[in-house]
This record gives structure tokens, C-alpha cells and sequence, in this order.
């Protein structure tokens, strides 16, 4: 009997029979039950060797039924393991794989060329105040000026950042000089055809520290190492221009990238490209701040503006319309 039953125990092959084979022996209809039944009908004399018999088999049966469900435990375990195995090493073709966005490149170029002469990365929010995005940077109401950016406005004078020169506002007013500051991040302008978005990327650029510490030439060539960086051998010309916020006021000429300074359709016959805002901080926006016997410089160039240079993309727009066919170019 006992042999019988260690080999219909032995006999199963997984856990699930094992709950078959179970109530094979202890169930209802069971062997062993059967064999319990029995104990009514014996005869006296024999039923203390009886029941002790069977007492001892189904002890040691309950016993080698637990061993078996913990073997087929680890059996079954192991089964699955192999199945859900992944194989690291196996080829998997990178045709689908994603790329960073030309744009988010360019910003990390920057970026990384600026933290390497020690700069500080400042933030400011995407929803400034009048205050901040015009006044103290010497736009009060009505300065004709401001009709140069096309703002975005809510009510309370609230209204979307035109420019990343807010942060000069607001970092030199947490900070004490010296700064060495950059700040990224998007702008808002009601502007849209083949080289202007509503949404697009600037990269502000402030040094404040003592008067004799800074000066024109200062910005010159660290604004033209910084463009021969990231443009390759270029001539860089500074042309005297306009921004409220700073004086005297340049903006900044690349000899054309496409044309190597012959003139062609992207620089307009011109020979020149232009790529960058700079100049000397107007006192006004000192005075804004509080701060009294510094100078310093700032710039502000537009990211769109040098990816679309840098990877030769005619139409802006294409950059933010989320089709595939672009991005995988410039994987
Ligand atoms: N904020 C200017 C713009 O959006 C760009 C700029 C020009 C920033 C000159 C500067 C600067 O810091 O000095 O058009």
C-alpha cells in the first residue's frame, strides 16, 4: 500500500496534478480514506495493528507530498525563468530608435560650452510681469521698442516672456555681483512664417562685476571664440545697433556659412549672416536693480536661429510639426 501510494505521488508532474494526486489518497473517495472505512468492519483484535499501520502511511505520505510540492516548486519556477529569459545579447536593429531634437542639441552645445568657462545656469518663469520682461530693462509703457516683440499678454499685466532678458533682471536682484550667468529656455512672440514660431528657444548671456573688470573687448572675443565653436572658421563682425537694455548696442555677423562670405540666397547676396544681440548694460537697468559702481555686458541669441544654420533646415516651422521624416534626418 505504502509503495503504491510513493509512486503515485512520485508519478506526478507538476503542481497542479499534485492536487489531484492529493485527493486521489486524503479525498472523499479516496485511498487511504477508503482504507480508514475499513477500521469499522475489522475485527477487534486486529484493529490496533490496523489503524497503527495506516496512521504510520499516511504520516509519512503527508510528509513526502510536502517534499514533492516544494520540488515541483522550484521546477516550476525554473521553467518560467527560462521562459521570460531575455537575452541581452541578442541583435536588435536601431532602425526605430529616437534621437534628441536638433533644437534640444544645439541648447546642450551652448550650454556645455558656456559651464566649461564657468558660467551659471538662472531660470526665470515662462509667465512674467510687465515689470520684468520690459520695464526694468529699460522699455517703460510706451517706449516704441516694445512693438518689436509681438507680445502674448493676460489680464494683471501678466503676459508670456518675449525674451530670456527678464532672468538679467531677476538674477542680478537675487545675486550679488560678480555674475557669470546664461539662461535657456523658450520665448513667445505672435510671429509665424518661414523663420519665426510663436514658441522657440533663446540663450541670454550676462557678466557683471567691477567696472575695470569688464569691458567691450571683453564681450568681442568672448563672443567670437564662442561662434567660432560652434560655427567653425567664420569671420565675426559686430555691427553697432539698438536694444534698450544696453549701450552701446551691437549685433553680431557671421561671414555666411553656405556661400563662405560670396553672397547667396540665405545671407541675402549679403556675405554676412546675423546671429547674436549683445552690448554694454545700459545704467537704467542698474538702476532697476539697485546695483551701483559695476558694469557689465549681456547677449542674447535665438537657438531656432543657429540649428536651422547649423543643419541647413529652410522652413522653422518644420522643426515643431512632430513629423518623423525631419527628426530621423539627424539621427
Ligand atoms: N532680448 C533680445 C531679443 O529678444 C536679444 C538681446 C539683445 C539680448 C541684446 C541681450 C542683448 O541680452 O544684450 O531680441
Amino acid at each position: 500500500m505504502k509503495s503504491l501510494l510513493i509512486d503515485l505521488v512520485n508519478n506526478t508532474k507538476n503542481l497542479k496534478e499534485l492536487e489531484l494526486t492529493k485527493s486521489k489518497i486524503f479525498g472523499k473517495n479516496g485511498i487511504l480514506t477508503a482504507e480508514f472505512k475499513k477500521l469499522k468492519t475489522i475485527e477487534p483484535k486486529e484493529k490496533k495493528d490496523f489503524a497503527a499501520n495506516i496512521n504510520d502511511i499516511k504520516q509519512s505520505i503527508t510528509l513526502f507530498l510536502e517534499e514533492k510540492k516544494r520540488a515541483l516548486e522550484v521546477e516550476e519556477n525554473d521553467i518560467l525563468m527560462q521562459k521570460d529569459a531575455v537575452d541581452v545579447t541578442m541583435f536588435k536593429s536601431d532602425k526605430n530608435r529616437g534621437a534628441m531634437h536638433p533644437v534640444n542639441e544645439t541648447m546642450k552645445e551652448i550650454i556645455d560650452y558656456f559651464l566649461n568657462l564657468n558660467f551659471s545656469i538662472e531660470d526665470g518663469p515662462l509667465v512674467e510681469d510687465d515689470f520684468h520682461n520690459f520695464e526694468a530693462l529699460n522699455l517703460p509703457k510706451h517706449h516704441p521698442a516694445r512693438d518689436m516683440q509681438d507680445t502674448f499678454y493676460f489680464k494683471d499685466e501678466k503676459l508670456l516672456r518675449t525674451h530670456t532678458s527678464p532672468v538679467q533682471i531677476r538674477t542680478m536682484k537675487d545675486k550679488k555681483p560678480p555674475i557669470r550667468m546664461i539662461s535657456p529656455g523658450s520665448v513667445f512672440r505672435r510671429d509665424f512664417d518661414l523663420t519665426h514660431t510663436p514658441m522657440f528657444h533663446q540663450v541670454e548671456g550676462l557678466v557683471v562685476d567691477d567696472e575695470d573688470k569688464v569691458s567691450f573687448s571683453n564681450l568681442k572675443s568672448l563672443l567670437e571664440e564662442f561662434l567660432k565653436h560652434m560655427f567653425g572658421s567664420v569671420d565675426v563682425r559686430f555691427r553697432p545697433s539698438f536694444f534698450p537694455f544696453t549701450e552701446p548696442s551691437a549685433e553680431v555677423d557671421i561671414s555666411c556659412i553656405f556661400c563662405k562670405g560670396k553672397g547667396c540666397r540665405v545671407c541675402s547676396k549679403t556675405g554676412w549672416l546675423e546671429v547674436l544681440g549683445c552690448g554694454l548694460i545700459d545704467p537704467n537697468v542698474f538702476k532697476a536693480v539697485g546695483y551701483e559702481g559695476v558694469s557689465g555686458y549681456a547677449f542674447g541669441l535665438g537657438v531656432e536661429r543657429f540649428t536651422m544654420l547649423l543643419r541647413e533646415i529652410p522652413d522653422l516651422r518644420s522643426l515643431y510639426e512632430g513629423d518623423l521624416r525631419l527628426l530621423e534626418q539627424f539621427r
